[in-house]
């Protein structure tokens, strides 16, 4: 097609990359309540962000649905990895409907954890992206008293009902480095805030973040296989802008644009937590059409997470 890349061009696979144990779940609670079941099952939002996983899961009979409204009386309804409010969890249960809840279990962490520590009186700051479902989902654990920050910004605009009380939580797949500094910024404010027992953001978030950077420091251009929608693969693509490298994020392979590889030597390769292997070896296989000679595995952490199924779908 007319780009050249370099003679001895390679691809560099970032490892760990690609699904991880909350997504893994997910998809397999629709999967199971669809062969135990059959179709149509319902599921509450993009059981994962990623367009080929919910494509896929529509072919053998997921309906998608962001209202209740939309689901009929009797239904089996699947809540998304990302967690629901306590209202629609209500809502869902006074409807009837069979409900497997597919919340990943460290973001039920976190709620379980706010509603702990409502109880004992606290106030939160939630460090999170606005509109997002797992944001909507925990700040929803509590009717008030959840202050949400997106930056530095928004911590010195936060009015606090009280002041002895104060705790932090995140969402799941946030930048580790951008959340550190609105921590900071949050300790500075109030001095007095009680932080989590364990980072909120997840292992897998964490993982794949420390991947690039290492990464960052090998390669030309960096490719991250993730749905425009993913928080976390929009998180990887800026790692490595930030560290100065070219980097894009592709839904799929046909996105990919061959002059983002002319000239380059060394491509990374990552996919976000909700893309699936077989798009990454789809990009492989099209980055290789456009020169790359070889394909090599960094060394990476080796992840061993998994979360057992809901009572009901186990085999
Ligand atoms: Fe859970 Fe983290 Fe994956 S919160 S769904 S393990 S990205």
């Amino acid at each position: 097609v007319g780009v050249i890349m370099d003679v001895n061009a390679e691809i560099l696979l970032a490892e760990p990359r690609g699904f991880c144990a909350g997504v893994d779940r997910a998809i397999e609670i629709v999967e199971r309540a669809l062969a135990k079941f059959g179709a149509p099952i319902y599921v509450r939002h993009e059981i994962v962000h990623n367009t080929y996983v919910v494509n896929d899961l529509k072919a053998k009979g997921a309906i998608f649905i962001e209202e209740l409204d939309d689901v009929p009386p009797g239904a089996t309804l699947v809540f998304s990895a990302h967690g629901v409010s306590r209202a629609v969890q209500r809502e869902a249960e006074r409807r009837g409907f069979q409900i497997f809840d597919a919340t990943c279990p460290l973001v039920t962490k976190v709620h379980v954890e706010v509603a702990k520590l409502h109880k004992e009186g606290y106030e939160f700051i939630m460090i999170g992206h606005k509109g997002h479902p797992e944001v909507e989902g925990t700040m929803g654990q509590l009717d008030s008293g959840i202050h949400l920050v997106e930056d530095e910004a928004d911590v010195a605009r936060v009015r606090l009902a009280q002041s002895e009380k104060l705790a932090v939580v995140t969402q799941t797949t946030l930048s580790v480095d951008d959340a550190a500094g609105i921590l900071a910024a949050v300790k500075a404010r109030f001095p007095q805030v009680r932080e989590p027992k364990q980072q909120d953001i997840c292992y897998a978030t964490q993982n794949r973040q420390d991947a690039v950077k290492v990464l960052s420091g090998q390669v030309d251009v960096l490719v991250v296989v993730g749905s425009p929608t993913s928080s976390n693969s929009n998180r990887l693509r800026e790692v490595a802008h930030k560290r100065g490298v070219a980097a894009y994020m592709v839904d799929n392979a046909d996105e990919l644009q061959a002059d983002w590889f002319e000239g380059k030597a060394r491509v990374g390769l990552t996919a976000g937590a909700s893309a699936p292997e077989i798009l990454v070896q789809q990009v492989i296989e099209r980055i290789k059409a456009l020169g790359a000679v070889a394909v090599r595995k960094m060394d990476g952490v080796e992840e061993t997470v998994k979360f057992p199924l809901p009572k009901g779908l186990k085999v």
